[in-house]
């Protein structure tokens, strides 16, 4: 049984206050597949005596008809919790474990050490203090090595232990130790890290887990339990400015109103000073409220609701900061971004962007490069792709505050979700601000689209015609502006094939070219509309995201989404420029309908359907809709 059970038996309130009393240690396995991780932290646990019978009686059966150890007990099969991984024979995802010791409590998080599985380690370090790096000593520093010590830097971790396991296997050799750290210190020198505690284990054997081992009499270093007893947890968020993300306005009557959120960072009291950047207003705390009372202070990780002196305008997403170290406010920064889904991120694209409780949609501006995660080399490129680690530019279209990852890991952070389908797609950590833009303003002009528009006696608006290459867009969009023109309204056609010899020549149709074709296309034709025109376009812009972006750079009723609705089938059959036969062939890449998606509209706010009524028709028709 575990070993505190004396005490939960004798004394249940001083076991409680012992446990509540005791430091918490949060760190990460890294290791690939074979070196011995999951035995390693079975280790831990079962040599903390942190197993329960029931677990044990399971583990014995387990280890005999799965383990990989013959009839000894297989220890990595106590972290394998899911049946199917057990029968795979391997880990998937992030598992979080919790263990304690009389000296420290412990949060282990384990992630499969597999080549794709970059983010499963990300999101399982961000919150660690500490990265156990496992190398096998047969093998030595290895590509992954390279791999999970640079995501480890990555996502803030200062102290690394270097745990060179399976010495039972090189007989203990001090030699091979000391060849594979010194191998490791001099790669590492560029890393950042402030320790790296080095070990020789053997996780099966037991050798200096929690016992020292008889069998490195050259090693005098602490047992590795020991080590994780002791290692000074530096990175607290205790020791950093204060920071407060509001995450509501709790408002339950006239006489009160709090804000609510979780300490990111530092400590408060009654009567300190707060700022809150997006205003710059400041303020005194009044009281800080919580379920059990009113508190004296307040530390990172705590949640509560703080009152203050005056009132100011806070809103969800606002932080509540401490007014002498105060954090950036700004909407473009630096980030180091990890790429987290199938679908590569598209530089250009808008997403939504999450920091706590401040949301914002997000643009990449810039991917300036990649850095290759084995290599640590930087590499250009256009797009990241699942588990690509990129230097971006991020452009928000409303500030938030932050401060850089490096200086706080709590409010340095973001990710980035899919607009359509909520799914995360990237996480971010924050370099730091990029202040460019801030002094261009908009400049106020006497003439606006309104009176351009009455000049022109029209309601301004974008056509906005979509579909596949050959569906008839340009045909119809062509009817259309012919029959506006005979009416006396003053048109603008922009039309795919001829902005791409001109606005767009660098562009070609992979899909970050073609959401930066229709980016560029939704911008001009918000200009358009600003001088009072009605602009029609005439691009496939097979993609929602940028359809909509078009839709919200416009004012409501502005944007009318025309979806040319021809099937693929009679576009091949018309295929007008002869480009279908082409990409058949195997000569046109990236053609849409054939290898390159086209998402039609689900709303458009008028339908064609090809083969039911002449060009003609249909043009009278949608003129007829829109005047
Ligand atoms: S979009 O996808 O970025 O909106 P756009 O409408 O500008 O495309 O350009 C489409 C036109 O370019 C097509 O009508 C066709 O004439 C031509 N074209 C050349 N290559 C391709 C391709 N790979 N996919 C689609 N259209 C192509």
């Amino acid at each position: 049984m575990a070993h505190q059970s004396d005490l939960i038996a004798e004394d249940i309130a001083a076991y409680l206050k012992a446990q509540e009393e005791k430091s918490m240690l949060r760190f990460i396995t890294c290791g690939s597949v074979d070196d011995g991780k999951s035995t390693l932290i079975g280790r831990l646990l079962w040599d903390s005596k942190l197993v329960f019978e029931d677990q044990l009686a399971a583990l014995e059966v387990d280890s005999k008809k799965v383990g990989t150890q013959g009839d000894e007990i297989d220890y990595a099969l106590l972290l394998d919790g899911l049946q199917a991984e057990r029968e795979q024979g391997i880990t998937i995802d992030v598992a979080y474990r919790f263990f304690s010791t009389d000296k420290r409590k412990f949060i282990v998080a384990d992630t499969p050490g597999h080549e794709q599985y970059t983010r499963n380690m990300v999101t399982g370090a961000s919150t660690a203090e500490v990265a156990i790096i496992l190398i096998d000593a047969r093998k030595g520093v290895l590509i992954q090595t390279r791999r999970h010590s640079f995501l480890t830097s990555l996502v803030g971790i200062r102290k690394v232990v270097l745990a060179i396991n399976k010495m039972d296997l090189v007989d203990y050799s001090e030699d091979r130790y000391h060849a594979i750290v010194e191998g490791y210190k001099t790669f590492a020198k560029d890393l950042g890290f402030e320790e790296i505690f080095c070990i020789p284990i053997s996780a099966l054997k037991g050798d200096n887990i929690i016992e020292e081992s008889e069998r490195t009499p050259w090693y005098q270093g602490p047992t590795l339990m020991h080590h994780l007893e002791h290692v000074e947890i530096t990175n607290n968020a205790l020791n950093k400015p204060l920071r407060m993300r509001v995450q509501w306005v709790n408002r339950p009557n006239l006489d009160f109103r709090g804000f609510s959120g979780t300490i990111a960072s530092g400590v408060v009291h009654p009567g300190d000073a707060g700022v809150v950047p997006s205003s710059g207003q400041v303020s005194t705390v009044a009281r800080i409220v919580t379920m059990d009372g009113d508190l004296s202070e307040a530390v990172a990780g705590q949640s509560v609701t703080i009152t203050l002196e005056d009132e100011i305008d806070i809103s969800r997403g606002d932080m509540l900061c401490c007014t002498e170290q105060r954090p950036s406010y700004a909407d473009q920064f630096e980030a180091h971004v990890v790429w987290m889904h199938e679908e590569e991120c598209l530089p250009g694209r808008s997403y939504l962007l999450k920091a706590g409780s401040a949301t914002a949609p997000a643009t990449v501006t810039a991917l300036k490069h990649k850095i290759n995660v084995n290599t640590l080399q930087r590499e250009p490129g256009k797009t990241l792709e699942l588990n690509e680690v990129g230097i971006c530019n991020i452009s928000l279209t409303k500030p938030i505050s932050f401060d850089p990852y490096q200086e706080n890991r709590n409010t340095g952070n973001f990710i980035l979700i899919d607009r359509f389908t909520n799914a995360t797609v990237g996480a971010g950590m924050i370099d730091f601000p990029l202040r460019r833009a801030t002094n261009i303003h908009w400049q106020s002009i006497d003439i606006n689209k309104q009176s351009r528009a009455e000049l022109n006696d029209q309601a301004p608006m974008v056509l906005w015609f979509t579909g596949l290459s050959g569906a008839g867009k340009s045909t119809i969009a062509n009817l259309v502006e012919k029959k506006l023109h005979s009416l006396g309204k003053r048109t603008y056609l922009l039309d795919g094939d001829n902005v791409r010899h001109g606005l767009n020549r660098d562009l070609g149709f992979t899909d970050v070219d073609r959401v930066e074709n229709i980016r560029r296309i939704a911008e001009t034709a918000k200009l358009f509309v600003d001088a009072g025109m009605i602009v029609l376009t005439s691009f496939i812009s097979p993609f929602k995201s940028e359809r909509n972006l078009a839709r919200e750079l416009l004012e409501e009723g502005e944007f009318v989404e025309i979806f040319v609705n021809t099937p693929l089938e009679i576009c091949e059959q018309r295929d007008p420029k002869g480009l279908y036969k082409k990409a058949r062939a195997g000569e046109l890449p990236n053609f849409t309908g054939i290898d390159s998606d086209y998402e039609p509209p689900e709303n458009p706010e008028i339908m064609v359907e090809a083969g039911t009524k002449s060009a003609e028709e249909i043009s009278e028709e949608i003129v007829a809709k829109i005047l």
